[in-house]
């Protein structure tokens, strides 16, 4: 008889863990490489439309369904005058801008990106500065996006063509403030308190806003998770959200350990859990605060490419990770992650969308295209729309340098009430193994299966190029539903999406 590797998960469409905000497939376009020139705008390349927005990324980006987009740092709004990218395009300065070392053309500034961001029907997560600048710089820009006439700032918007108010509705309260590199750094009681001051200032202009405060930069910083205690504790009041933000890498080649990095991401995002729920019962507060993971991606392929990027140039190209197989399984992992958390991760940003740590790359003048990483990401964010349920899962294990017990099988289910659909997602982490994965569906009666997407290669360092799609998936994945059971075939090192809809014939 044949060894075969089996893993069995058990579902009830009763098992909520909650309902997904979309905007946990939100993304990021920082002032920052190729994001902005050259990648979303570049009004001499062929498929520019009339305010110069390349029509090929829109459309990509559109095909990614992103929610939501953070805007404009980033490191980079730590220093940024939102004032130098608004008025006459050929009155706008040139700046220094020193968190990357390049020169800000501001050709593209706040008007322009919410005209961009209604094209690929996503919305903004303003980012205000906190580094160098503080409550009047950032009450001032919302009186300029945000208030409908009458006052100063708003008029001057109006007279800039925009008559009507943007609305933005989600802003971030500064940047990565405990991080050294962050020009303004602030320790995190400097910080708690602009960052109350200035959230009280801009709710006063604008009482429908929701806030994102800084937490740490990732779990290595030494201040992590004191920063977060401590900035909640200044600024409760007036936030609604604490931003975390991490970036993975498989610097020393070791594939197993590199894909079991999920459950560092798992135990980052219950640490901060803790910590905010913590800060409540100390305050003996009703409000509770959610989770803005709006920083997350794999980033290490491109680092010493960049060392030798010449400072102070226009649009250099900086942090383009060419993505490969093995971190379109982990980027896979990480939405499965944010998934399970649905009940308090209500925002999420891949960073970033577009040639810096993105899904989207683009030659200048030249094709568009998808990296790995695009597929994981655009479906989670197409199919994995409604509730997310927990399900208890038997998979096997296996230990790495840095983890113990990593089930081989990870995998979270969403199941859309509305349509009727519910979609596994499943991630293979064993390199050599196929493993079934046995899911007991009997509380969804009468559910058949729509397809079964895989995303498979031979070569865990298989990579995408502007001339060949190498990583592609297709949908000839084998699951069979018998008495009751889902029976799911997951190729050794593979991503899955299995989708299933009540059939009412
Ligand atoms: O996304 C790239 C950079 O990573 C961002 O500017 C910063 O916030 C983080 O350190």
């Amino acid at each position: 008889m044949v060894n075969q590797w089996k893993a069995k998960m058990l579902l009830d469409k009763n098992y909520k863990i909650g309902v997904i905000d979309k905007r946990i497939y939100g993304s990021f376009i920082e002032h920052l490489g190729r994001a902005v020139y050259g990648g979303i705008y570049e009004p001499n390349h062929p498929e520019a439309d009339e305010q110069g927005f390349r029509k090929d990324v829109i459309n990509l980006v559109k095909e990614l369904q992103v929610p939501i987009v953070r805007y404009p740092g980033g490191n980079m709004v730590s220093g940024y005058h939102w004032e130098d990218g608004i008025g006459n395009a050929s009155d706008r300065p040139r700046r220094l801008e020193l968190a990357w070392r390049t020169i800000e053309t501001n050709e593209v500034g706040t008007n322009e990106f919410m005209d961009w961001s209604k094209k690929v029907h996503a919305d903004v997560m303003m980012a205000v500065n906190l580094g160098t600048r503080g409550i009047d710089a950032a009450r001032n820009l919302i009186e300029y996006t945000n208030h409908s006439h009458g006052t100063y700032w708003s008029d001057l918007r109006r007279s800039h063509g925009y008559e009507n108010p943007h609305n933005i509705k989600t802003w971030c309260l500064g940047n990565e403030m405990d991080g050294p590199w962050q020009v303004g750094h602030k320790t995190a009681v400097e910080y708690g308190r602009i960052a109350q001051e200035t959230g009280k200032a801009m709710k006063l202009v604008d009482s429908s806003i929701e806030l994102v405060a800084c937490g740490s930069s990732n779990t290595d910083m030494p201040t992590f998770p004191e920063y977060e205690a401590t900035v909640l504790d200044l600024a409760y009041d007036e936030v609604d959200y604490i931003s975390l933000h991490q970036y993975y890498g498989n610097k020393s080649d070791d594939t197993p350990n590199y894909l079991a990095k999920s459950m560092d991401m798992d135990h980052f995002i219950q640490t901060v859990i803790s910590t905010c729920d913590y800060i409540k019962a100390k305050k003996r507060s009703k409000k509770k605060i959610m989770l803005s993971f709006d920083e997350w991606n794999v980033w290490y392929h491109s680092n010493e490419a960049d060392q030798k990027v010449e400072p102070w140039s226009v649009a250099p190209p900086l942090l383009e990770d060419i993505y490969n197989f093995e971190d379109a399984l982990l980027v896979g992992s990480m939405l499965i992650t944010l998934l399970k958390h649905a009940d308090r991760v209500k925002m999420a940003c891949m960073a970033q969308l577009v040639n810096v740590i993105a899904p989207i790359m683009t030659d200048n003048q030249g094709s568009s295209w998808r990296q790995s990483i695009f597929y994981p990401y655009k479906h989670v964010s197409v199919f994995g729309r409604g509730i997310s349920l927990h399900s208890i899962i038997d998979s096997p294990k296996y230990d790495s340098k840095d983890f113990t017990d990593v089930p081989y099988i990870d995998s979270a289910v969403v199941y859309n009430e509305e349509k009727e659909e519910l979609t596994i997602f499943a991630v293979n982490k064993h390199l050599e193994e196929n493993i079934v994965l046995d899911v007991d569906i009997r509380s969804f009666q009468g559910y058949e299966l729509i397809e079964h997407i895989v995303l498979e290669n031979n070569d865990l360092k298989a990579t995408n190029t502007v001339h060949r799609s190498n990583v592609v998936p297709h949908n000839q994945g084998e699951s069979v539903i018998e008495d009751g059971e889902l029976q799911i075939q997951c190729t050794s090192a593979s991503w899955n999406v299995i989708r299933l809809r009540k059939n009412h014939e």
